[in-house]
């Protein structure tokens, strides 16, 4: 007999933790509507050729793609990130044609990137992520910030700090990367190898090395800012104001360029200063991409977007106390006794119906052990079926507080179930 294990950076969703993951998406679903955005999901896989761009020279496109083809022709990827895969889809349904835009769509679900696994770093990995597509707009950037930000405080996260930087359009960029490549070049051969091929392909890469983030020739860099031109420079100005006007702190971050190829003007990580994240403390990140929709054939529209790692969602939640797995449980629950046949599911299916959850007791069990499932359920209210009181289309109600119960016809039931559970929630929010 063989056994397995899951594969390495991967985990199970056990029962136990499921329920904080639903939570987890149910409080970020509702956030995200209260913006104004809309749920979209595209396929897990998509053409290679959606992530692996032109001249992409990030590390997540070039090193960390799980790539394949079932018949030696057709290359597909297992999707790293959201991004790309909603730009498609905002092309390929002519999205742009709406009169109304930005077109604000979310999604949640699997990425992979075949990374080195450790804490709050996974294979394959849950992410939230928003784009606001169609529009180019100051505000547009700052209100998505603003909505991750509100997210995380939802959640109880207390001590984060937004990153923030510009880019620049492209003649900034292309200004940029020649400065940086004149400043590089003479040193290349102190570093590695990637970086040798990133001075070629985009020098910017080198900034984001972890191999050489420590050379000494990164300390004195140039700048992104002293590369913007005017109107880069009053974009950003003017993204900066309104983050002022939201009362978002944030500190500027010259250096952060994003390990991504497709950003331009406004790049921003939101990190955890405390808590246990460790190195992988982004919790969600983002910026303005310009050319991403025109690359895929759309009109030369931009758009603005974050993702953020779920799992680092929870584990910091966790830390500051925000209990995620406090799901809603089982309010009625219905018992019986004797030969009953189908009742106690007939009652349960109305009493759902009614809008409680309920769950009931389909085997022959004493009402002594019956009671005891009753407690450890917390219902509010248990609901019996005798045989002798159904002869007679009568059953029980049984409010699990007070130990009251009351005897009605079946015509009277879910007006007298109402009635105690009603009692039951003003009782509790007293
Ligand atoms: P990203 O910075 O690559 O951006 O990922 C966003 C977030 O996903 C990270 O801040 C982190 O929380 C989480 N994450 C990334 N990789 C891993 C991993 N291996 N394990 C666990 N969590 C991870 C993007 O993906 C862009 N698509 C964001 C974006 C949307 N930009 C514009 N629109």
């Amino acid at each position: 007999m063989k056994s397995y294990q899951n594969p390495k950076g991967t985990y199970d969703v056990r029962p136990d933790m499921a329920a904080k993951y639903q939570q987890l998406e149910g409080i970020l679903e509702s956030i995200a509507h209260f913006y104004g955005y809309e749920e979209i999901r595209t396929p897990i896989f998509e053409d290679t050729g959606v992530f692996k761009r032109e001249n992409d020279s990030s590390d997540m496109v070039n090193k960390e793609m799980y790539t394949f083809s079932m018949n030696g022709k057709d290359s597909f990827t297992l999707r790293p990130e959201g991004t790309a895969g909603v730009v498609r889809s905002y092309v390929q349904n002519k999205y742009y044609a709406l009169a109304d835009q930005p077109v604000k769509m979310y999604y949640y679900g699997p990425m992979f990137r075949h990374e080195h696994p450790q804490k709050g770093r996974y294979r394959q990995f849950e992410q939230f992520g928003i784009e606001s597509i169609g529009a180019k707009s100051p505000m547009l950037d700052a209100e998505g910030i603003a909505l991750g930000y509100s997210m995380i405080k939802a959640l109880g996260l207390k001590n984060v700090r937004v990153r923030i930087n510009s880019l620049g359009d492209d003649e900034s960029r292309k200004n940029y990367r020649e400065k940086l490549a004149a400043y590089f070049r003479p040193h290349i051969h102190e570093l590695c190898t990637d970086c040798q091929r990133r001075l070629e392909q985009n020098p910017l890469r080198i900034l984001d090395c972890k191999v050489d983030a420590d050379h000494p020739v990164m300390k004195d860099v140039p700048l992104i800012s002293d590369s913007l031109n005017e109107p880069s420079k009053a974009y950003f100005k003017e993204v900066l104001d309104c983050l002022d006007a939201l009362e978002i702190p944030y500190v500027i971050d010259p250096k952060l360029v994003r390990g991504l190829d497709y950003y331009t003007d406004t790049v921003f990580e939101v990190e955890n200063i405390t808590g246990n994240a460790g190195a992988q403390a982004t919790v969600f990140a983002g910026g303005r991409y310009d050319g991403l929709v025109s690359y895929f054939g759309g009109p030369d529209v931009s758009g603005f977007g974050f993702a953020m790692g779920m799992e680092r969602l929870i584990m910091l939640a966790e830390d500051e106390g925000t209990k995620l797995d406090e799901m809603p449980k089982t309010e009625v629950y219905v018992m019986s006794l004797g030969n009953v046949g189908t009742k106690p599911l007939e009652i349960a299916t109305e009493c759902r119906a009614l809008g409680y959850i309920t769950d009931f007791n389909y085997a022959s069990r004493s009402l002594k052990s019956q009671f005891k499932t009753v407690e450890r359920s917390g219902a509010k209210v248990a609901v019996i079926i005798g045989e002798s009181e159904l002869a007679d289309n009568k059953i029980n109600i049984k409010n699990n507080r007070t130990k009251e119960q009351i005897t009605v016809s079946l015509d009277e039931f879910a007006d007298a179930l109402d009635r105690i559970m009603e009692e039951e929630n003003e009782e509790n929010s007293l």
